[in-house]
């Protein structure tokens, strides 16, 4: 019989959660909690050791998950079974990976195929000289690859690619100076292929295509979707459709044909590796029991922050340049997926859901809003990513600094600091966990990628939450596009003052 939740998470709040430093009085609590997972592109550890886990807090999560049918809910995120409930359909990005059930595997690996023999098509010179890609997507058709691209060719890459998401013009403007429109291509990524701001966006980069003297410009067009008639139906040829299946969720696509400007930046090679890294972590997820399984602690320890400590946001830190759009990239993944008040049978959720995600670059974040991380009013859980090889070749004094600041704070934020003068008194007793790669490159990415995106999964079905499917962006949307249409009234009196200053709608 499974226990009733509302219990178990009372059971939860109630657990007395000594001071960071007093865990440490436990010999084992180093090996207990931090350790360093092998992967294909070198290890990452991940040490959790300084967040507030303890066996106690621990025992009760692992109830709460039996009541919620975690290792179930699991095996249907992985056999594609129907676990997106409110849209009907699988949830299948691990396949993408190689990790899913038979059939989505080898659907998977086909479309890989289609797409690779493209890439090596354009990188052959079929398409004549093709020097930069524009890839126009937004949300997950965006920023998986634009933090993959970023992270993975500060040395150089096949192709220069430069992604557009947004519709304000100054965004295509200047990816557009930056290219040459007689070798550039286009790619236009969108699940639905409906999204505005793509669409838009797509159509302007062709006008530039034109007005920069190319013949066909349609010729130089990519579309990676979901919905490849529609891509035709706007223009593309067949043959330069790159499709994927309705169940890779946009924020889950990059592993699919969303990632053709890796592939394209990096060479096939490149992207193959970066689905193995992910594999990798997939195999940890699936494989490992709970106790040890290093994804679930993560969750865990998310769950004891916001649900029984009354955290509200989490805070990520990439001490390493190259992982600057990691926490925009985590945003979306995190608040999109699991920012719900209902679960995923539709009931109230009657529990705080995901917390607000946000970050930055270390060191630059300490100069600005590690204040309040140290002394402000707010308990807000961090996470550090670094890297042991340095992306550059400059003094080591560089990277040894950057290291041993990220170091300092994890170590000054858990002890705090004494003193009688109060401006100058630092409380401690303030978590994080750090992720140290041994080094970056496209399978530690693709490790760390899928390692939130499984940690994401594990806090949703501990709250009862779907995590595939965003309704939440639907309402704005439709009031847009009513007022583009024409109907800028019926609105409060604030939109329409607005909308009348700026001289649009009605
Ligand atoms: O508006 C939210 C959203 O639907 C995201 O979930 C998605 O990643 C993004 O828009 C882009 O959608 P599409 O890939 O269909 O253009």
């Amino acid at each position: 019989m499974t226990e009733p939740l509302a219990a178990l998470w009372a059971e939860l709040e109630a657990v007395d959660y000594p001071a960071l430093a007093d865990l440490f009085a436990d010999p084992d609590r180093l090996t207990r909690y931090a350790t360093t997972l092998g992967l294909p592109g070198g290890a990452i550890r991940f040490d959790w050791s300084k967040t507030h886990l303890h066996p106690a807090a621990e025992a009760i999560l692992v109830r709460i998950a039996e009541a919620q049918g975690f290792a179930e809910k699991r095996r249907q995120l992985i056999e594609g079974e129907p676990i997106n409930n409110t849209e009907g359909r699988a949830a299948e990005h691990t396949a993408q990976r190689g990790v899913g059930s038979a059939a989505s595997v080898v659907e998977a690996e086909a479309l890989h195929a289609r797409m690779e023999a493209l890439v090596e098509a354009i990188h052959e010179g079929l398409f004549g000289e093709v020097r930069s890609l524009i890839h126009i997507g937004i949300g997950g058709s965006a920023l998986g690859p634009a933090l993959a691209i970023d992270a993975l060719t500060r040395d150089g890459a096949r192709v220069a690619v430069h992604v557009v998401s947004n519709i304000d013009g100054c965004a295509l403007e200047a990816a557009c100076r930056a290219c040459d429109p007689a070798t550039t291509m286009i790619a236009i990524a969108s699940k639905t292929f409906t999204t505005t701001e793509t669409m838009v966006n797509a159509a302007s980069a062709l006008d530039w295509l034109r007005a920069g003297g190319v013949e066909d410009p349609y010729g130089r067009v990519i579309a990676l979707t979901a919905a490849p008639e529609k891509a035709v139906e706007w223009g593309v040829d067949d043959t330069r459709v790159l499709p994927f299946g309705e169940s890779v969720g946009g924020r889950y696509s990059l592993w699919s044909s969303i990632g053709f400007p890796i592939a394209m930046a990096l060479g096939f090679g490149g992207f193959a590796e970066f689905l193995a890294g992910a594999a990798a972590i997939d195999h940890h997820f699936v494989e490992t029991p709970i106790e040890s399984n290093l994804v679930v602690r993560a969750a865990f320890a998310d769950l004891i922050y916001t649900q029984a400590l009354g955290c509200q946001s989490r805070a990520v830190f990439a001490y390493d340049e190259r992982l600057a759009l990691f926490p925009d990239y985590l945003q979306q993944l995190e608040m999109e997926s699991n920012g719900k008040s209902v679960t995923a049978d539709g009931k109230p959720l009657g529990r705080p859901s995901a917390p607000v995600t946000w970050g930055g670059v270390g060191t630059d974040a300490q100069h600005a809003v590690f204040q309040l991380l140290h002394q402000g009013t707010h308990l807000i859980p961090v996470d550090f990513l670094a890297v042991k090889i340095p992306g550059h070749d400059l003094d080591p004094a560089h990277h040894q600094i950057l290291l041993s600041n990220c170091f300092a704070q994890g170590a000054a934020l858990m002890a705090g600091k004494a003193s009688d003068d109060g401006a100058r008194a630092y409380p401690g007793n303030r978590p994080s966990a750090t992720m140290l790669a041994d080094d970056l490159n496209p399978a530690t990415l693709g490790a760390l990628i899928a390692f939130h995106e499984h940690r994401t999964f594990v806090s949703a079905m501990m709250l009862g939450i779907n995590p595939f499917d965003q309704f939440g962006v639907e309402l704005g949307k439709a009031i847009a596009k009513q007022i583009d249409a024409g109907g800028g009234e019926g609105f409060d009196p604030s939109t329409e003052a607005l909308l009348a200053a700026a001289g649009i709608g009605g």
